[in-house]
C-alpha cells in the first residue's frame, strides 16, 4: 500500500524513520513524504508522523458519493506550493454543494490556511472515523488523498504530563522523541527486547513497552531507576527489567536486540557555553560516550542497532556542534547508518542551546 506522510517539524528525522521501516521512502517536496507498506501503518507508533493518508485513485467526486449512508464531515487540506486557505476553502464549499445536491448531509470544516492543524483534524474526529464518513481530504499537487491516520497529540500530552515520576534535571524526553529512536532501530520483532543503559525516568522503555517491545534500562543513578519503577508501574506494564548500572563497565543480561537511549547531555544551558566552556563539557562527555559504545560492541550481536541521542551545541553561526563520534564508531566497531534524506539528524526548538544530535549505528 502507498502512504502519504505529512511530516513533524524536523523533516529529516522524519524521513529517516519512515526510511528505517517501510519501502520507498520518498521526499515529496515542503511537508510531505510518501512511502509503501505491506501492513497497514499505525499512525500511533510514528513519533514523526502528523498525519497519514491513502490515494483516492478514482474522482473525488465518486469516492464521496461511496462514503456510508448519515451525515458526512469533510475537512480540507491543500499541500500543494501554490495553495491558499481561499482556495481550499472554496474547493471545500464546492464539493460540499455536490454532494447536498446528491442528497447527503454535509459539515465542512474549515481551518486558517491552506492545511487543517493536526488539532483540528483530531479534535473533528477526521484522520480516526470508524464510521467512515468523517475525512480530511488532502490534496498535493492534483491528487486527492483520504486521510487514515492523524496524530493523537492529547494522547502523547498526557504520556508526558501524566507519569508520576519526572525529573526536570535529567531533560524531559518527548515520547515523540523516543518512538522515533525506537523505530530508528528498523524493524524489530514483535517481544524484541530494547535496551535503554541511560534510562533516567524511563520514557524511551515506555514508549518501547506501548510499542509491544519487552524493556530493560539501567542507569548509574539509582533514584532514577526508582523513578522509572513507578512510572512503568504507572502504565501497567510488568515486561521490564531495570537496574543500577554504569554504562561504560556494566554487563547487561542477553537478550538485547536493540539499543535505544538518549545519552547524558551534559549541563542543561541557557546561553551559548564559551569555547572553553564547551571544552570542558565535551571532555566530560566524550569518554563517557566512546566507553559506552566501547562496552555495548563487546556484549551486542552482530547487526545489532544502537540508536543514541547525544548532544549538540549552539555556535555562534548558528550551526550546531557535535561530538565528532561518528568519525570513529567505525574503529570503535559499528557502521554507521545513511539516509537517503542526507544532512544530520537534529531535534532541537529554535534558538535552543542544547540540541539533541541522533546517531545511527548497527555493530559490525
Ligand atoms: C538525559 S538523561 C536521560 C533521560 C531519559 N531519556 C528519561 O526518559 O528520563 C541521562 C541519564 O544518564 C544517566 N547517566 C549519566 N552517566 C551515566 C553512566 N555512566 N551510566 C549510566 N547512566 C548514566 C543519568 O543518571 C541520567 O539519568
Amino acid at each position: 500500500m502507498k502512504y502519504l506522510a505529512i511530516l513533524g517539524r524536523n523533516k529529516t528525522l522524519s524521513l529517516a524513520e519512515l526510511e528505517s521501516l517501510y519501502d520507498k521512502a520518498q521526499d515529496l517536496g515542503g511537508d510531505c513524504a510518501s512511502f509503501e507498506s505491506a501492513d497497514e501503518v499505525n499512525i500511533d507508533r510514528l513519533g514523526g508522523c502528523l498525519k497519514l493518508a491513502r490515494l483516492i485513485d478514482e474522482p473525488i467526486m465518486k469516492w464521496l458519493t461511496k462514503l456510508p449512508d448519515g451525515k458526512i464531515v469533510i475537512g480540507v487540506s491543500d499541500y500543494s506550493k501554490r495553495a491558499s486557505g481561499r482556495t481550499v476553502g472554496a474547493e471545500a464549499l464546492k464539493l460540499k454543494k455536490i454532494l447536498t445536491r446528491h442528497g447527503r448531509s454535509v459539515r465542512v470544516v474549515l481551518g486558517d490556511g491552506a492545511v487543517l492543524s493536526t488539532a483540528t483534524v483530531l479534535h473533528n474526529g477526521l484522520g480516526r472515523s470508524t464510521s467512515g464518513r468523517k475525512v480530511e481530504l488532502i490534496r498535493l499537487d492534483n491528487k486527492w488523498y483520504a486521510s487514515c491516520g492523524v496524530q493523537d497529540i492529547d494522547a502523547y500530552a498526557k504520556r508526558d504530563q501524566a507519569r508520576p515520576a519526572r525529573d526536570a534535571k535529567v531533560g524531559m524526553l518527548p515520547p515523540k522523541l523516543a518512538q522515533i529512536l525506537i523505530n530508528l532501530c528498523g524493524p524489530l520483532p514483535e517481544g524484541a527486547r530494547v535496551l535503554d543503559p541511560f534510562c533516567g525516568t524511563g520514557v524511551v522503555l515506555q514508549e518501547a513497552l506501548l510499542m509491544g517491545y519487552r524493556a530493560y534500562g539501567t542507569d548509574v543513578d539509582e533514584r532514577m531507576i526508582k523513578y522509572t519503577q513507578k512510572n512503568l508501574e504507572w502504565l501497567n506494564k510488568s515486561d521490564f527489567t531495570i537496574s543500577v548500572g554504569d554504562a561504560t563497565k556494566f554487563v547487561w543480561e542477553q537478550p538485547i536486540d536493540a539499543v535505544a537511549c538518549e545519552t547524558y547531555l551534559g549541563p542543561p544551558l541557557k546561553t551559548m557555553p564559551t569555547e572553553v566552556e564547551l571544552k570542558e563539557i565535551q571532555q566530560e562527555i566524550n569518554p563517557l560516550l566512546r566507553n559506552t559504545l566501547r562496552n555495548l560492541v563487546k556484549q551486542l550481536k552482530s547487526d545489532t542497532p544502537v540508536v543514541m541521542a547525544v548532544p549538540a551545541w549552539l555556535r555562534p553561526d548558528g550551526e550546531y556542534l557535535g561530538l565528532n563520534l561518528l568519525d570513529e564508531t567505525d574503529n570503535l566497531g559499528y557502521n554507521v547508518k545513511k539516509f537517503v534524506s542526507g544532512g544530520r539528524l537534529l531535534y532541537h526548538r529554535e534558538g535552543q542551546v542544547v540540541a539533541r544530535e541522533i546517531i545511527v549505528l548497527r555493530k559490525k
